[in-house]
């Protein structure tokens, strides 16, 4: 039976199986060392020239090749004991090794960190890149922090609710991907920007508490903190007031930061909450970075912005809107209660405050949300505000309107950046180092070599011709 190498020091003067790499491989002639690595950690081993056939083995083996080693696991003399490394009391004396699989030369070292590797190669081969000892760290404690979340959430009574990629465009301020249909020729798909619409259905729905991490796609030009595909922990829920949400949320960030990096510091409790004006005034920013060390790598400053204006007058850039007036965050969210009349006489637009909080760490926006408009008159206003005919508030908002006239109960909610989440917590310099699989600045998978031409059957199925 295998044993995975973090619990070989519990098997002193015991024989173990082991699977793993080749990590290094150190030939002295007559005996030869090989450190052995598996998903759980290293550890060094001995092939001595009294089993002649497992030196023969040894000194054929290359790092990276995938071997299972069976071994008596030995103390090692009080002179050779490392302290402070994971098994560095015991050392394996190898009995035997079968080879599992060869390995080509890897292209890049990965016994480093890997910053100095240049990415693009790191992403072409990112299955090589994963098996470095950061991006191993990194991709596991992802997992941990996920598995937190759940079961944190799950205690609270919400439920984790998948909702499909395949829909059709909710305005979150970027551009969609489409994807052309088949069966519908002429007609498009929308990757979801975010579950935004399909969460507030399901408070329709009466769910009253749900969660998802799910995938959101914006085509959007990319940055160190953006991906054109990114993972939100996103939430919604029924019968709840800003506090509630905001409330709930702190203490999830507060629990989670102190169970799973307890080398962090939070260097306010509660989180400060400003207003936008406040943040604008005061930082210049509405993601201000409150560190009052910079240095300190475990050091974080969360804080809270809210009273954003719910409007502002349309840019050039403005993707949604046609009219004189866009929405600066969410346009299903609900103004502040003191400026429902205002939304609802579309009076004094540009001072209409809306319930958006947005929570940032160290200077990025982690998180953002807002309570919504659950009555169909409300939403509509904003649409109208925005310069939408009824026609057009029909047709693409008309599902929504008719749900919330169908008795759905007061809500709100907010998305986390996980991936901002991660690279904060893991003193990343960008999101793609906490991705298994990120995409390049430009958008492109390397290792897949995607966006890719499709053959001109698939174009002849969609219906879909391209101009010289
Ligand atoms: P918003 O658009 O603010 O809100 O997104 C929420 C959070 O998602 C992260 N984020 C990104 N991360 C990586 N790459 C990107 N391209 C990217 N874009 C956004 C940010 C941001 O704070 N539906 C609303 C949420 C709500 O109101 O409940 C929404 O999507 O950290």
């Amino acid at each position: 039976m295998r044993t995975y190498i973090k619990d070989i020091s519990g098997f002193v003067g015991k024989e173990v199986e082991v699977s793993g790499w080749i990590d290094v491989r150190r030939d002295q002639g007559k005996m030869v060392f090989l450190d052995l690595r598996d998903v759980t950690g290293k550890v060094q081993a001995v092939v001595l020239p009294n089993h002649e056939e497992a030196l023969l083995v040894a000194q054929k083996v290359r790092s990276e090749w995938v071997v299972k080693v069976s071994a008596q696991v030995n103390k090692r003399p009080e002179k050779n004991i490392k302290a402070g490394v994971v098994n560095g009391d015991v050392e394996l004396e190898v009995l035997a090794i079968e080879v599992l699989n060869e390995a080509e030369t890897p292209a890049f070292d990965i016994s480093t960190d890997g910053y100095e590797v240049n990415e693009e190669v790191r992403l072409e081969k990112k299955y090589l890149d994963q098996r470095r000892a950061r991006i191993q760290r990194n991709v596991q404690l992802r997992h941990k922090v996920a598995k937190f979340i759940r079961d944190e959430l799950d205690k609270q009574h919400f439920f984790e609710i998948e909702t499909p990629l395949l829909t059709n465009p909710t305005p979150e301020g970027s551009r969609s991907y489409l994807v052309p249909s088949r069966l519908w020729n002429g007609n498009f798909y929308a990757l979801p920007q975010s579950p935004q619409q399909y969460k507030q259905l399901l408070m329709a729905g009466g769910f009253e508490r749900y969660f998802q991490f799910a995938k959101c796609m914006r085509d959007e030009d990319t940055r160190g903190d953006r991906q054109p595909e990114f993972t939100q922990l996103d939430m919604e829920m029924s019968f709840v007031s800003q506090g509630d949400v905001m409330k709930l949320n702190e203490e999830l960030l507060i629990k989670l930061v102190t169970q799973l990096f307890p080398e962090k510091r939070i260097q306010q409790v509660p989180f400060p909450v400003l207003t936008y004006k406040e943040a604008m005034e005061k930082y210049g920013s509405d993601k201000p970075d409150l560190r009052e060390n910079k240095n300190d790598p475990n050091l974080l400053a969360f804080c809270w912005v809210a009273d954003f204006p719910f409007f502002e007058k349309t840019g050039e850039d403005n993707v949604d809107g046609t009219g004189e007036w866009t929405f600066t965050h969410n346009p299903f969210s609900r103004p502040k209660e003191e400026y429902m009349q205002d939304l609802m006489e579309k009076k004094n637009i540009g001072d209409i405050l809306t319930t958006q909080y947005d929570f940032a760490l160290n200077g990025y926006e982690v998180g953002g949300g807002s309570i919504r408009n659950h009555t169909p008159e409300a939403l509509r206003k904003v649409f109208e505000i925005m310069g939408y005919d009824a026609e057009r508030i029909e047709k693409n908002f008309g599902h929504m309107l008719r749900a919330l006239a169908s008795g759905t109960p007061p809500h709100g909610g907010i998305a986390w950046g996980f991936d901002r989440l991660m690279m904060i917590l893991l003193n990343e310099p960008n999101i793609r180092e906490t991705m298994a699989f990120p995409k390049t600045g430009e958008g492109k998978d390397l290792l897949m070599q995607a966006p890719s031409p499709a053959p001109d059957k698939t174009l002849r199925e969609l219906g879909i011709t391209f101009k010289k």
